[in-house]
């Protein structure tokens, strides 16, 4: 399964996510202002996947425009590419997709050139994705035990990503190389990521899956059978704070207090060298309605206040390892993380 690609009639075709896993449905979108409402609406979510559709929605945009100015066309995409990354703010995947999509343009003489040189551009970006996630796989399953119990949160799978996953990439070529455990997966209020997503995603692969409320975290890892934690990231700061799904840093903090690895799995295109620290991360704030509502019906009482930050920011400090493509990173990060975002630079559309 391929949670977005091109498809031959000239569309994007992701899976809707909202959906799962009652129905299995796959949108086809021609329009870039569709590729931003799926995802602003989290029809298609997770860090690496929205950067995919980012790239695929500059792409349909320039695609229809009817210029033959090299100067207009830059200038429109700039304006599509602005549109597009406002509708998630966190994820750094956004705004690094455009920017590979206009230096690609930039680097064209001409708007057929541009046009045939950003469809290609997208669809490498779409093929990277998973190699990327492989690699990473390969690099974090050397941290899993056999025979232990792994807690993930949110879902950093498959339908993250393009294909095979993050933080359930690792789990994959672990249980690729024979390796035996089982998952929890916290069910990440108030969207429900980890039980609708991931333990979907893990019944479908036969990898044992038990599904707990968020508030049992605490007690999972208390318990000590839980052997490490796994997560995966939205944007990751120079010094290795780490911006993930709400929810994050309560697991984070449990795992230090009981001596449990607490490690970040991400690709190199999550990674914000410009931010310095994970408080200089924008943390999306969503509808209220996904917290007073289930299931389209009213849960909570009127008149109560309600907040709906989608992230959190865990320091560094909590982050036991950051598995990337380029291999395993440990503290002091802001090295570490500079030289293989510097490595997988010239493979990943970077100058
Ligand atoms: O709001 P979401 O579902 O897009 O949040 C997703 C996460 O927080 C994931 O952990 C993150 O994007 C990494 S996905 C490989």
């Amino acid at each position: 399964m391929k949670t977005i690609q091109w498809s031959s009639n000239g569309k994007v075709r992701l899976i809707d996510q909202t959906r799962l896993p009652e129905a299995e449905i796959y949108l086809e979108l021609d329009d870039y202002r569709q590729v931003a409402a799926a995802i602003k609406e989290m029809q298609v979510r997770g860090a690496p996947a929205i950067g995919v559709a980012a790239a695929y929605g500059v792409a349909l945009g320039v695609l229809k425009l009817d210029t033959s100015h090299k100067n207009e066309l830059v200038e429109r995409l700039q304006e599509i590419g602005r549109e597009i990354v406002a509708t998630r703010p966190t994820a750094v995947n956004l705004s690094w997709a455009v920017e590979r999509m206009l230096r690609v343009a930039k680097r064209q003489d001409t708007v057929p050139q541009i046009k045939e040189a950003l469809l290609a551009e997208a669809q490498r970006m779409e093929a990277e994705d998973e190699e990327v996630n492989r690699r990473l796989g390969r690099y974090g399953a050397s941290l899993i035990e056999d025979g232990s119990t792994i807690l993930t949160h949110c879902n950093a799978g498959a339908l993250a990503t393009v294909a095979y996953g993050t933080a359930l990439g690792i789990i994959r070529a672990a249980w690729e190389e024979g390796k035996r455990f089982q998952v929890y997966a916290a069910e990440t209020r108030p969207r429900l990521q980890g039980m609708r997503l991931t333990a979907w995603e893990l019944v479908r692969e036969g990898i044992p899956v038990t599904i707990i409320a968020d508030t049992m975290v605490g007690h999972f890892l208390r318990r000590g059978h839980i052997r490490c934690a796994i997560v995966g990231a939205d944007r990751i700061a120079a010094n290795g704070d780490v911006a993930n799904k709400i929810g994050t840093y309560n697991i984070a903090v449990l795992a230090k207090e009981n001596d449990i690895p607490f490690y970040v799995a991400a690709p190199t295109s999550t990674v914000d060298l410009d931010t310095p620290h994970g408080d200089l991360i924008p943390i999306e704030e969503r509808p209220h309605q996904e917290v007073t509502h289930i299931g389209g019906l009213r849960i909570a009482p009127e008149g109560a206040k309600v907040a709906n930050p989608a992230f959190d920011v865990t320091p560094h400090r909590y982050v036991t390892a950051i598995v990337t493509e380029g291999g395993i990173i440990r503290a002091p990060y802001q090295e570490g993380l500079r030289q293989v975002v510097g490595a997988a630079l010239p493979f990943r559309g970077g100058g």
